[in-house]
Parts: C-alpha cells; structure tokens; sequence
C-alpha cells in the first residue's frame, strides 16, 4: 500500500473531507485489485460501501460541496447523507426485493465484474407522483450506506447556448472523484429549454449530451434518474439504462398498511381501516401518508389526544377533493 495514498487518506479524516478520503481509499482498493489481492480488495469495498449498515457515512462528516454554474451562483446539486431506509416504505413486496438485490449487486460488483458481465449501475424508476421513486432512491442510498448526490435540474437547465451541458459535464466530473448515489431526480426537464421552447437544436445536444454521459458512466456509483412522465422520454433513453423499475399507485393492502403504520405512533378509537384505505383507492402513497397527518392533526386541533374515525373521515374527504 503506497505511502501516498495512506497520507492522503490520514489527511482526509484529519479535515473531516470525505471527498478526499473516497478517492483515497478508491485509490488503495484498486492498488490491491491490481495486486491481486481479491479478498482483501472485495472486504476493503465492502467496508466503503457501508457493508448493510444504515449508514456509512456518519452524519457529522462534512460533505464535500457541489459544482456550482458558470457564475459560480447556483449549486447544480445538492449533497446529503441519507436517511430513509426501505423499511420506511410501503412498497410491493415485489419491487422491494428488487431494490435490496440492487443494493446487495453494488455490494458484490467486483464478483459481477470478475465474470464480465456488466453491472446494473444505471436505473430508471418511473411511475406517477407520490409514489415512492424519491424516496426510494434516497433508501438505496442508506441500504448502500452512500451520500446522495441530488441533481438540481432546475439549476442545470441553464438559458445560455451549450451551457446546459456543460452543467451536466460538472456534476459528472464532480461525481467520478467519488462513491455516491447520484440521482437525476424529475429528470425529464432536461428535455424542456428554459426561455425559448422553440429552440429544438439546444435540446436534442442536450438529451445527446445526457445520452453520452449515461453511457461513459462508470466507476463506483450508482445512478438514479426518476420520472412521472414516462411518456415524455426520448425512446433512445429507455435502453440506455440497465433496469427500469416502476413505482405504481398505492393499492387497498399498501393504503391499509401505511395508514396504520404512521397511526401507530398516536392513541387512536375504532378507526376502520379497511374501509379508509379502499375510499383511497387509486391514490399515490403520499396521498394516503397525508390522510394519517391530518387526521392526527385533526385531532390535536380539537384537543384530543385519541384520533377518532371522524378525523381520518374528514382528511379522507380533503385528499379526495385534491388532485394528486
Ligand atoms: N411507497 C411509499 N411508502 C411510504 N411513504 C411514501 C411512499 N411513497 C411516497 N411516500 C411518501 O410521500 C412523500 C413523497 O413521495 P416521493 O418519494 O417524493 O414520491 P415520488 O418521487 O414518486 O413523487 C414521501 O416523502 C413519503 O413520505
Ligand atoms: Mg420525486
């Protein structure tokens, strides 16, 4: 192990610089990947990765800071630990397992590599909003025990000429110093030109552009692009990614379950469920999540520390009566 790079690594815990001590340590793995020294190197990954842990970076570790624009002005991403695990999500069991073996495969690519196949590295999550495809991305984070790296596509689309690409070129070049979850989250706005929607030219470099950076993306991380709008995609992105997974509306079981799970912190009466979670039918989970807000809230306006049916009735009405 060279001497460099364990400086380097010292350093980095000295300043609390977590950039620095991921490149560090990429550094020394791949010195003993080249080593052959297999077993040591997959531990040494492992380690980095959080092995299942909820967390491997510990909260108190300074984040590095984002690219910003051209001016130097807007941040083009925005970096945080994450915190949501997927035990916090009511998902099909289905779709849960799914997102556990990407965890488990990013664990293990080095034996994914080492039989040269490629690795899942570039996911789509698609479906309707307030599903769960944010804060899914955000428990693949946790369950990889990565800082999450969230793109500000608001900041990226920029009105100047080229320079929505160039945008993109910092946050990927900011990304390949590191191991982090990168998530693209809403991600079809980079398909809209922020001031003239008749400048088609600027759009399809920048939807190339994209393309080209999706396909040299390598390295150790994962990256997350999300949308509600599926059928906005260019037809050329859908392969583009490795797995597409999709994120549907909450059924009766899932409403039942997430009502009573975020019910079961607060006293409650007679509530029918059951009957509750069919009146959501067809709703997103957030949808549902907010029916057991309110009625809790309901409840704490009215003084009463019990949640009655008619507080959940009540917020059931106002979340029919929204769209979603
Ligand atoms: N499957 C789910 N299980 C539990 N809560 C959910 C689920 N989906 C969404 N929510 C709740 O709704 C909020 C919005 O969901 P989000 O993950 O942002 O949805 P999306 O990204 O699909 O629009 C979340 O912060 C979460 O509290
Ligand atoms: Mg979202």
């Amino acid at each position: 192990m060279a001497g460099r790079e364990l400086k380097a690594l010292f350093r980095a815990y000295r300043e609390g610089d977590e950039l620095a001590f991921r490149r560090a340590a990429q550094e020394i793995v791949e010195e003993e990947e080249a080593k052959n020294h297999v077993a040591l190197a997959r531990d040494l990954r492992a380690l980095l990765a959080g092995g299942g842990a909820r967390s491997a970076v510990a909260p108190g570790v300074t984040l590095p800071e984002p690219p910003k624009d051209r001016e130097g002005e807007w941040p083009l991403a925005q970096v945080r630990h994450a915190e949501r695990g997927l035990d916090d999500l009511v998902l099909d069991g289905a779709l849960v397992e799914r997102l556990r073996t990407l965890a488990e495969e990013y664990r293990r690519w080095e034996e994914i590599d080492r039989r040269g196949i490629p690795r899942r590295q570039r996911i789509l999550f698609h479906g309707p909003p307030g599903c769960g495809k944010t804060s899914a991305a955000e428990a693949v984070a946790t369950e990889v025990g990565l800082p999450l790296v969230v793109v500000r596509i608001d900041a990226v689309v920029s009105s100047y000429l080229g320079e929505t690409a160039s945008n993109l070129h910092r946050i990927f070049d900011f990304v390949g110093q590191g191991s982090w979850v990168l998530l693209f989250d809403e991600f079809d706005a980079l398909g809209k030109a922020r001031d003239d929607p008749t400048e088609h030219g600027e759009v399809k470099r920048v939807i190339t552009a994209f393309l080209q950076m999706l396909d040299a993306f390598r390295g150790p991380s994962l990256l997350i692009a999300a949308t509600n709008h599926e059928h906005l995609l260019d037809p050329a992105l859908w392969r583009r990614f490795d797995d597409v997974l999709e994120f549907p509306r909450a059924t009766v079981h899932q409403s039942r379950k997430l009502l009573r799970s975020r019910l079961r912190a607060v006293k409650h009466q007679r509530l029918d469920i059951d009957a509750s979670a069919s009146r959501l039918k067809g709703k997103p989970h957030a949808a549902v999540e907010k029916v057991a807000w309110d009625a809790i809230r309901f409840a704490v306006l009215a003084d009463r520390d019990v949640v009655q049916q008619s507080d959940l009735d009540r917020a059931i009405n106002d979340a029919l009566a929204r769209p979603w």
